[in-house]
């Protein structure tokens, strides 16, 4: 699937969807199922100050993170997206699944406020890098969309 077709269909499938973990727990498995070379994709959400774990596709993941820990947290706190080349070389990166090499965590919003983020994970070293890096930012924009319409 295409980011275009990725991002219609994360609207489409969301059409009438009252809960936000409801969407959320599809459009995991829409992006596990339609992204290539990934092997774990899911939300973290800001709760308490903190990441928990939200829906998900993919190995066993920590349930918390702080901000500012791990690639999650560092993207929750800096509000912005990070693509890594390799999770073995960033520092503080919080190992969930061995096969993971690298990956990218993109903030979610929800009416303009940092309400979690997504992360995907991909066996691949640099499976994020290059020209497909607006394509994500974009998918991210959709689901933050999507998150307008839909109840905590
Ligand atoms: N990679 C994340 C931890 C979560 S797991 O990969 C699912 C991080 O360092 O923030």
């Amino acid at each position: 699937m295409t980011y275009d077709r990725i991002k219609y269909t994360i609207s489409d499938i969301s059409e009438g969807i009252e809960y936000d973990v409801s969407a959320l727990s599809n459009i995991a498995s829409l992006l596990y199922s339609e992204i290539e070379n990934v092997n774990w994709v899911g939300f973290y959400l800001l709760r308490d100050g903190k990441l928990i774990l939200g829906p998900f596709q993919g190995k066993l993941a920590c349930t918390e993170i702080e901000l500012g820990k791990g690639v999650c947290g560092k993207a929750a706190e800096k509000n912005h997206p990070i693509f890594v080349h390799d999770v073995h070389t960033y520092e503080g990166h919080i190992t969930c699944d061995s096969e993971s090499n690298s990956e990218v965590v993109l903030p979610i919003h929800k009416n303009g406020q940092l309400y979690g983020v997504l992360d995907i994970d991909s066996p691949l070293h640099g499976r994020f890098n290059g020209c497909n890096q607006d394509g994500f930012i974009e998918i991210a924009e959709e689901i933050s969309k999507v998150l307008s319409k839909t109840k905590a």
